[in-house]
């Protein structure tokens, strides 16, 4: 079925795609990944992030953090000439020595005019195998980390993504331009230091 909501909003186990509801009420101590795309002109950027409600126990905040973290290792990735399976080590490496483990069945993509395109970005991998990115390339990277094991179930409504285990999940997304100058960081702003953008307008 096409997805009958705006915003895709992930409650604990929900590990992405959760569909938003008026009788799912978000209590302390809950984390929640906030998912959405925009296009403008044509283009398309998609962009994620898990927000701690209230005081959340230490557990699931070395969760979101490790997740963010393994983002941030990934994107400091997006050169020219590096490979995709660079970024899928970075981030499945991070999670990993935490003790978590990062979703297979999901993975990041390339994006443009439409929301997924080639090429798939793999939040698990190799150093040093996959495909070379180029100056201009698009990507959508998208860790998912599981407090339990890597494996997921989908609900009845054929969109809600939960974790297998019932452990807790996290998910972060930035949409990164690969550029000479480094990366782009296009769901930022574009004063963020250290983005290209910055020094271009
Ligand atoms: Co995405």
């Amino acid at each position: 079925p096409r997805y009958p909501a705006v915003l895709c909003t992930s409650r604990n186990e929900v590990i992405v795609h959760g569909i938003p509801r008026k009788d799912d009420v978000l209590v302390d101590g809950d984390i929640i990944g906030i998912d959405f795309g925009i296009f403008r002109e044509g283009f398309c950027a998609d962009t994620a992030r898990t927000v701690m409600v209230g005081q959340v126990s230490a557990a699931n905040r070395l969760l979101v953090d490790t997740c963010r973290e393994a983002l941030d290792r990934a994107i400091a990735l997006c050169v020219p000439g590096a490979r995709l399976g660079d970024l899928g080590s970075a981030v499945q490496s991070h999670a990993e020595s935490r003790g978590f483990s990062v979703v297979r069945q999901f993975v990041g993509h390339g994006t443009g005019r439409a929301m997924h395109e080639d090429p798939q970005v793999p939040n698990f991998g190799k150093a040093n195998d996959g495909k070379r990115m180029k100056s201009g390339l698009v990507i959508a990277v998208e860790p998912m980390v599981n407090a339990g094991a890597p494996d997921v179930e989908e609900l009845d409504d054929e969109w809600t993504a939960v974790t297998k285990d019932g452990s807790m999940s996290a998910h972060f997304e930035h949409t990164i331009a690969i550029l000479d100058e480094g990366p782009w960081v296009l769901t930022r702003p574009a004063s963020t230091p250290g983005n290209p953008a910055h020094d271009r307008d």
